[in-house]
């Protein structure tokens, strides 16, 4: 079936004031990605073919954000909250530039799974001129109430502030999410008036204009959960952590054991690979990927790396921006990684820190070894070349080369390049006094007695 082309219309134009935040609301992040974010994502995931944003005077920060995000979005301002049929006639222009279907969303709403847009999109292929989104609340306090008739047609959106007692007692509401079929949806929206307890332009009128003029009006159901919407912190941590359950079930889905899985904590963006195995309390930051049957121990930290299969990474490590560790690297604990990459099978496995280097395969980074990549001033690059050692303790003050198959010495501070399959050693030789230390007792402990 070829389909009618889409227009998402995004509202994000709400100061957001119960966040008491300096950032708009619609910034705030699910998953490390901003609720923005998430919604023009989940409109481009069902194929819109244009997309239009609702900002607030002043939000230039959610409007880079839209940009990054879809390039080809169109952003808008609306000057006043007057409501939200006032707000999606601030994108005027791009209605009236589009003949096909109009899909609302809004930008606080960051959990909506593309498959419950499908279904509302399906009721428009059905014929319905309009298909609103609506959840069964546990507390319908605040939402405007779906008013059905026999047959479950939609007749009316009620607000809440302004129902009767038959209808506060609806407990089918509205989600926000509304989906148009119609030729005159811009002349509908003109004649939404503001008559009503909040003296706002109610885009939930739409449906009895609409309804007046012939059309049909569907109602598609989904989980409350899938139609969050965050005004506060709370509610704000309320996403989160539906967001990481769902993650969670995906990723284990997906083929990896997590052992305590509510301890693990992913981003929108990470990657994890099949027999993968994690452990308790990891956090997974921005840009993460874990190739297949790697070992992830208890109490990690990780930001835009990559782990190669079968590596072995933890308990208690580091990998920062950058990290990309090869097949089979152990990296142990308290080791931490930053713009490094680690060869096939390096080891670095106790105390250390590896920042902009290069590890060859098989080489060995003893515990201690510090990479001495910066002078207060500039970053160097530490290059290990496959098969060195390096022995515990050592300081590594780049730039500097360790040649392949070399050996360090522990303890030394490497200031030169090392050639290949040379010892490298930088410290003072050992000094020995046969029978100083018993010497040494004895007169001590004469000393104390005469003490007392
Ligand atoms: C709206 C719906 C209500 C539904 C509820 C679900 C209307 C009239 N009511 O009510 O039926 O149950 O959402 O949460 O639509 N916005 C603008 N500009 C405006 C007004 C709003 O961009 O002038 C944006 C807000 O930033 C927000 C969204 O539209 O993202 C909803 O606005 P809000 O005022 O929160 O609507 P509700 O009264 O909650
Ligand atoms: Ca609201």
């Amino acid at each position: 079936m070829s389909r009618r082309p889409l227009l998402v219309v995004v509202l994000a134009a709400g100061q957001g004031t119960r966040m008491k935040s300096a950032l708009p609301k619609v910034l705030h992040k699910v998953g490390g990605r901003s609720m923005l974010g998430h919604v023009l994502a989940v409109a481009q995931s069902i194929g819109a073919d244009a997309l239009s944003v609702v900002v607030g005077p002043g939000m230039d920060a959610a409007r880079a954000e839209a940009i990054a995000v879809a390039p080809n979005a169109k952003v808008f301002v609306q000057e006043k909250q007057r409501g939200t049929a006032d707000a999606v006639l601030a994108a005027r222009e791009a209605l009236a530039a589009h003949s096909g279907d109009v899909l609302v969303l809004y930008a606080d709403t960051p959990l909506l799974p593309p498959e419950t847009l499908e279904n509302l999109r399906a009721r428009l292929d059905d014929g319905a001129g309009i298909a609103v989104l609506g959840f069964e609340a546990a507390d319908p306090t605040g939402y405007g109430r779906l008013l059905t008739d026999g047959a479950g047609w939609l007749d009316a959106i009620r607000e809440d502030k302004d129902a009767n007692e038959t209808e506060l007692r609806v407990r089918l509401c509205n989600s926000g999410v509304m989906a148009f079929r119609l030729d005159n949806l811009l002349g509908i929206l003109a004649r939404i008036g503001n008559k009503n307890a909040k003296g706002e332009f109610y885009l939930t009128d739409a449906v009895e204009i609409a309804r007046a003029g012939g059309a049909r009006a569907a109602v598609v159901t989904c989980s409350e959960d899938d139609v969050l919407g965050v005004n506060s912190r709370e509610q704000l941590a309320v996403a989160e952590g539906i967001f990481q359950k769902r993650t969670r079930l995906a990723v284990m889905r997906d083929g990896a054991t997590l052992i305590a899985p509510e301890t693990v904590w992913f981003s929108y963006d990470t990657k994890i690979g099949r027999d993968v195995v994690i452990e308790p309390n990891v956090f997974f930051d921005l840009g993460v990927t874990v190739e297949d049957g790697a070992e992830i121990k208890a109490n990690c930290h990780f930001e835009r790396a990559r782990i190669g299969q079968n590596a072995r990474v933890g308990p208690f490590a580091r990998l920062r921006p950058g990290a990309v560790l090869g097949a089979k690297v152990h990296v142990g604990n308290f080791v931490e990684v930053k713009n490094s990459t680690l060869g096939v099978g390096a080891k670095a496995n106790h105390l250390s820190y590896v920042g902009d280097g290069t590890v060859g395969a098989g080489a060995n980074i003893g515990a201690g070894t510090i990479f001495c990549n910066y002078d207060g001033f500039f970053k160097h690059h530490t290059e290990i070349g496959e098969g060195a050692f390096v022995g515990s303790n050592t300081s590594l003050v780049a730039p500097v080369k360790v040649g392949n198959r070399a050996y360090i010495g522990s303890g030394s501070v490497i200031t030169k390049n090392v050639p290949d399959d040379a010892l490298a050693l930088e410290r003072t030789s050992q000094e020995e006094r046969p029978g100083w230390a018993a010497k040494f007792r004895a007169m001590m402990a004469k000393r104390k007695a005469r003490a007392g």
